[in-house]
Protein backbone atom coordinates (compact mmCIF):
# COMPACT_ATOMS: atom_id res chain seq x y z
CA UNK A 1 0.00 0.00 0.00
CA UNK A 2 1.63 2.99 -0.89
CA UNK A 3 0.66 6.14 1.11
CA UNK A 4 1.23 9.64 0.37
CA UNK A 5 1.04 12.64 2.48
CA UNK A 6 0.57 16.37 1.30
CA UNK A 7 -0.98 19.56 2.69
CA UNK A 8 -4.60 19.56 2.76
CA UNK A 9 -6.42 21.90 0.40
CA UNK A 10 -9.70 23.87 0.68
CA UNK A 11 -11.19 20.92 -1.75
CA UNK A 12 -9.90 18.30 1.15
CA UNK A 13 -12.50 19.60 3.98
CA UNK A 14 -15.58 17.51 3.56
CA UNK A 15 -12.74 14.19 2.88
CA UNK A 16 -11.23 15.56 6.23
CA UNK A 17 -14.69 15.54 7.72
CA UNK A 18 -15.33 12.45 6.97
CA UNK A 19 -11.93 10.84 8.12
CA UNK A 20 -12.61 12.46 11.55
CA UNK A 21 -16.30 10.91 11.96
CA UNK A 22 -15.02 7.49 11.30
CA UNK A 23 -11.99 7.36 13.38
CA UNK A 24 -13.88 9.10 16.64
CA UNK A 25 -17.34 8.02 15.52
CA UNK A 26 -20.33 10.21 14.86
CA UNK A 27 -21.22 11.95 18.21
CA UNK A 28 -17.72 13.08 18.98
CA UNK A 29 -16.20 13.17 15.47
CA UNK A 30 -18.55 15.56 14.45
CA UNK A 31 -17.70 17.78 17.39
CA UNK A 32 -14.12 17.35 16.56
CA UNK A 33 -14.56 17.84 12.51
CA UNK A 34 -16.35 21.36 13.64
CA UNK A 35 -13.30 21.96 15.86
CA UNK A 36 -11.33 21.55 13.18
CA UNK A 37 -12.95 23.78 10.82
CA UNK A 38 -12.69 26.81 13.48
CA UNK A 39 -9.05 26.32 14.13
CA UNK A 40 -8.24 26.33 10.49
CA UNK A 41 -10.32 29.44 10.21
CA UNK A 42 -8.59 31.13 14.26
CA UNK A 43 -5.74 33.67 13.25
CA UNK A 44 -3.83 32.66 16.94
CA UNK A 45 -3.48 28.88 15.93
CA UNK A 46 -1.09 30.77 12.30
CA UNK A 47 0.92 29.20 11.77
CA UNK A 48 -0.20 25.79 11.56
CA UNK A 49 0.22 22.40 9.11
CA UNK A 50 -2.76 20.59 8.24
CA UNK A 51 -2.35 17.14 6.60
CA UNK A 52 -3.73 14.50 4.69
CA UNK A 53 -2.66 11.34 4.00
CA UNK A 54 -3.85 9.47 0.88
CA UNK A 55 -4.12 6.03 -0.59
CA UNK A 56 -4.82 5.86 -4.38
CA UNK A 57 -5.66 9.60 -3.51
CA UNK A 58 -8.09 8.73 -1.28
CA UNK A 59 -8.02 10.84 1.90
CA UNK A 60 -7.45 8.20 4.72
CA UNK A 61 -6.05 9.95 7.51
CA UNK A 62 -5.95 13.22 8.98
CA UNK A 63 -3.23 15.81 10.93
CA UNK A 64 -3.33 19.08 12.38
CA UNK A 65 -0.58 21.07 14.23
CA UNK A 66 -1.81 24.64 14.98
CA UNK A 67 0.45 27.11 16.92
CA UNK A 68 0.82 27.03 20.63
CA UNK A 69 2.97 29.63 23.06
CA UNK A 70 4.75 28.52 26.05
CA UNK A 71 4.10 31.34 28.40
CA UNK A 72 6.26 32.97 31.30
CA UNK A 73 9.16 31.36 29.93
CA UNK A 74 12.41 33.19 30.14
CA UNK A 75 13.36 32.04 26.41
CA UNK A 76 11.28 32.14 23.60
CA UNK A 77 10.63 29.03 22.00
CA UNK A 78 8.37 28.27 18.94
CA UNK A 79 6.13 25.34 19.78
CA UNK A 80 3.03 23.84 17.78
CA UNK A 81 0.02 21.15 18.99
CA UNK A 82 -0.41 18.27 17.47
CA UNK A 83 -4.58 17.49 17.63
CA UNK A 84 -6.48 15.83 16.21
CA UNK A 85 -4.59 12.82 14.37
CA UNK A 86 -7.44 10.44 12.94
CA UNK A 87 -7.00 7.50 10.64
CA UNK A 88 -9.95 6.16 8.99
CA UNK A 89 -10.72 2.31 11.00
CA UNK A 90 -9.66 -0.16 7.79
CA UNK A 91 -6.67 2.22 7.53
CA UNK A 92 -5.69 1.81 11.16
CA UNK A 93 -2.63 -0.53 12.45
CA UNK A 94 -0.80 0.27 9.01
CA UNK A 95 1.60 2.97 9.98
CA UNK A 96 -0.46 6.41 8.70
CA UNK A 97 -0.79 7.88 11.80
CA UNK A 98 3.12 7.09 13.02
CA UNK A 99 3.68 8.59 9.12
CA UNK A 100 1.36 11.68 9.61
CA UNK A 101 3.25 12.42 12.97
CA UNK A 102 6.90 12.05 11.41
CA UNK A 103 6.22 14.05 8.29
CA UNK A 104 4.69 16.51 10.42
CA UNK A 105 7.65 16.69 12.56
CA UNK A 106 9.95 17.16 9.87
CA UNK A 107 8.17 20.07 7.82
CA UNK A 108 7.67 21.54 11.56
CA UNK A 109 11.55 21.59 12.08
CA UNK A 110 12.06 22.91 8.15
CA UNK A 111 9.80 25.81 9.79
CA UNK A 112 11.61 26.36 12.88
CA UNK A 113 9.45 25.08 15.27
CA UNK A 114 11.43 24.06 18.18
CA UNK A 115 8.97 22.09 20.32
CA UNK A 116 5.51 19.74 19.60
CA UNK A 117 3.15 18.84 22.36
CA UNK A 118 0.13 16.46 22.20
CA UNK A 119 -3.09 15.48 24.52
CA UNK A 120 -3.46 11.90 24.01
CA UNK A 121 -2.78 7.98 24.63
CA UNK A 122 0.56 7.87 26.58
CA UNK A 123 0.57 4.13 25.24
CA UNK A 124 0.68 5.53 21.53
CA UNK A 125 2.47 9.22 21.03
CA UNK A 126 6.06 7.34 22.55
CA UNK A 127 6.33 5.57 19.54
CA UNK A 128 6.57 8.68 18.03
CA UNK A 129 9.15 10.20 20.16
CA UNK A 130 6.75 12.10 22.91
CA UNK A 131 6.94 11.50 26.51
CA UNK A 132 5.54 13.43 29.40
CA UNK A 133 5.21 17.46 29.25
CA UNK A 134 4.71 18.10 33.01
CA UNK A 135 7.55 16.02 34.63
CA UNK A 136 9.73 18.65 32.46
CA UNK A 137 7.93 21.77 33.75
CA UNK A 138 5.77 22.32 30.77
CA UNK A 139 2.05 23.37 31.70
CA UNK A 140 -1.48 21.71 29.95
CA UNK A 141 -3.25 24.81 29.30
CA UNK A 142 -6.03 24.03 31.97
CA UNK A 143 -4.82 21.62 35.28
CA UNK A 144 -5.98 18.21 34.82
CA UNK A 145 -6.15 15.32 37.26
CA UNK A 146 -2.64 13.66 38.18
CA UNK A 147 -3.43 10.28 36.98
CA UNK A 148 -3.53 11.58 34.00
CA UNK A 149 -0.80 13.93 33.75
CA UNK A 150 1.41 11.25 31.51
CA UNK A 151 -1.39 12.28 28.29
CA UNK A 152 0.32 15.76 28.16
CA UNK A 153 3.29 15.11 26.17
CA UNK A 154 6.05 16.98 24.62
CA UNK A 155 8.83 16.28 22.06
CA UNK A 156 11.72 18.40 21.09
CA UNK A 157 12.27 18.97 17.23
CA UNK A 158 15.68 21.47 17.97
CA UNK A 159 17.75 19.46 20.53
CA UNK A 160 19.01 21.32 23.79
CA UNK A 161 15.25 23.40 24.04
CA UNK A 162 13.69 20.93 26.92
CA UNK A 163 14.80 21.31 30.32
CA UNK A 164 15.90 25.21 28.89
CA UNK A 165 12.62 26.37 29.21
CA UNK A 166 9.22 25.91 31.70
CA UNK A 167 5.82 27.73 31.86
CA UNK A 168 1.81 26.96 30.69
CA UNK A 169 0.97 26.17 27.30
CA UNK A 170 -1.50 28.97 25.67
CA UNK A 171 -2.86 27.34 22.75
CA UNK A 172 -4.96 28.74 19.88
CA UNK A 173 -8.29 30.74 21.07
CA UNK A 174 -10.60 28.28 19.71
CA UNK A 175 -9.04 25.87 22.16
CA UNK A 176 -8.74 27.46 25.26
CA UNK A 177 -11.77 26.17 26.38
CA UNK A 178 -11.61 23.73 29.62
CA UNK A 179 -13.42 20.82 27.81
CA UNK A 180 -11.08 20.20 25.10
CA UNK A 181 -8.41 19.68 28.01
CA UNK A 182 -9.96 16.71 29.95
CA UNK A 183 -8.39 13.50 29.48
C1 LIG B 1 -4.69 6.65 17.12
C2 LIG B 1 -4.67 6.49 15.60
C3 LIG B 1 -4.53 7.84 14.95
C4 LIG B 1 -3.45 5.63 15.24
O1 LIG B 1 -3.35 5.55 13.82
P1 LIG B 1 -2.71 4.27 13.12
O2 LIG B 1 -2.46 4.62 11.70
O3 LIG B 1 -3.52 3.08 13.40
O4 LIG B 1 -1.34 4.20 13.94
P2 LIG B 1 0.03 3.48 13.57
O5 LIG B 1 -0.23 2.47 12.49
O6 LIG B 1 1.05 4.51 13.38
O7 LIG B 1 0.37 2.74 14.92
C5 LIG B 1 -0.33 1.59 15.25
C6 LIG B 1 0.17 1.11 16.60
O8 LIG B 1 -0.32 1.98 17.62
C7 LIG B 1 -1.11 1.22 18.52
N1 LIG B 1 -2.22 2.07 18.96
C8 LIG B 1 -3.24 2.57 18.23
N2 LIG B 1 -4.07 3.28 19.01
C9 LIG B 1 -3.54 3.25 20.26
C10 LIG B 1 -3.94 3.78 21.50
N3 LIG B 1 -5.06 4.48 21.63
N4 LIG B 1 -3.17 3.55 22.58
C11 LIG B 1 -2.04 2.81 22.48
N5 LIG B 1 -1.60 2.26 21.32
C12 LIG B 1 -2.36 2.48 20.23
C13 LIG B 1 -1.59 0.02 17.73
O9 LIG B 1 -1.91 -1.04 18.60
C14 LIG B 1 -0.35 -0.28 16.91
O10 LIG B 1 0.63 -0.92 17.72
P3 LIG B 1 1.81 -1.82 17.08
O11 LIG B 1 2.62 -0.94 16.17
O12 LIG B 1 2.57 -2.27 18.28
O13 LIG B 1 1.09 -2.92 16.33
C15 LIG B 1 -5.92 5.76 15.07
O14 LIG B 1 -6.06 4.55 15.77
C16 LIG B 1 -7.19 6.57 15.21
O15 LIG B 1 -7.55 7.35 14.33
N6 LIG B 1 -7.91 6.35 16.33
C17 LIG B 1 -9.19 7.04 16.56
C18 LIG B 1 -8.98 8.49 16.83
C19 LIG B 1 -7.99 8.76 17.94
O16 LIG B 1 -8.07 8.18 19.01
N7 LIG B 1 -7.04 9.70 17.66
C20 LIG B 1 -5.98 10.04 18.57
C21 LIG B 1 -6.46 10.96 19.60
S1 LIG B 1 -5.19 11.23 20.81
Amino acid sequence: MIVNVRKASRADRQAVVDVIVAAFGDAEGRGIAELVTCLLEDPSAQPLLSLVATVNERVVGYVLYTKVRVEDSMRTVSASLLAPLAVRPEFQNSGIGGQLIKDGLKQLEKAGVDLVFVLGHPGYYPKYGFSPAGIRGLKVPYPMAPENSDAWMVQEIRPGVLGRVSGTVACADVLNDPKYWIE
